[in-house]
């Protein structure tokens, strides 16, 4: 983590209208409560909702916990995001396969060194929900949403309790 520029990293799931954005949110609300200089952005492996805000259903049971979502807009997943974000966090299994491919390809297009992106779960270190997808609330019920948020905020927490080792690591 270098002390120069900000860490950057990239939520990712397939529509990035309901489980990225509310990662987006709750992983930058919990890096600046605890004072980490951590970018934090989304995107979707798909395309189909550009330029899209959040789906309603995340903004609105985000807002109960107070995560306002509505400024966000979807976009899709580049082979140049892997040259910009250190950490590609991937929302379930299908969406780390999807991203794996996409940096197979950022690899053959560009120089190797130019790579800077790891690829993790969202919930890699979760003591709750550890390496469990977070499930798609898209075609389900509310509880679904509820999840997605509970998930996140486990996850996230356990995400900034890393990145705060890493920072020590470099400091000493
Ligand atoms: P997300 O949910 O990947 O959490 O944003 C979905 C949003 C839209 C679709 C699927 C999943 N869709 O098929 O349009």
């Amino acid at each position: 983590m270098s002390s120069h520029s900000p860490y950057k990293v990239l939520c990712v799931c397939l529509g990035n209208i309901c489980r990225s954005p509310t990662a987006e949110v709750v992983l930058r609300h919990f890096c600046d409560a605890h004072q980490l200089d951590i970018v934090v952005d989304s995107a979707g492996t798909s395309n189909y909702h550009p330029n899209k805000a959040p789906d309603p259903r995340s903004q609105q049971h985000a807002l109960k916990r107070g995560y306002d979502l509505s400024t966000l807009r979807a976009r899709q997943l580049t082979t140049q995001d892997f040259l910009e974000f250190d950490l590609i966090l991937a929302m379930d299994h299908e969406n780390f396969k999807n991203i794996q491919s996409l940096k197979q390809k950022a690899l053959n297009q560009y120089k190797t060194h130019q790579i800077r992106a790891s690829v993790a779960l969202m919930s890699e270190h979760d003591p709750v929900y550890k390496q469990q997808a977070l499930p798609d609330p898209y075609y389900g019920e509310t509880d679904g949403f509820e999840r997605v948020l509970d998930q996140c905020e486990s996850s996230a927490k356990a995400w900034v309790q890393m990145f705060k080792q890493q920072i020590r690591t470099v400091d000493q």
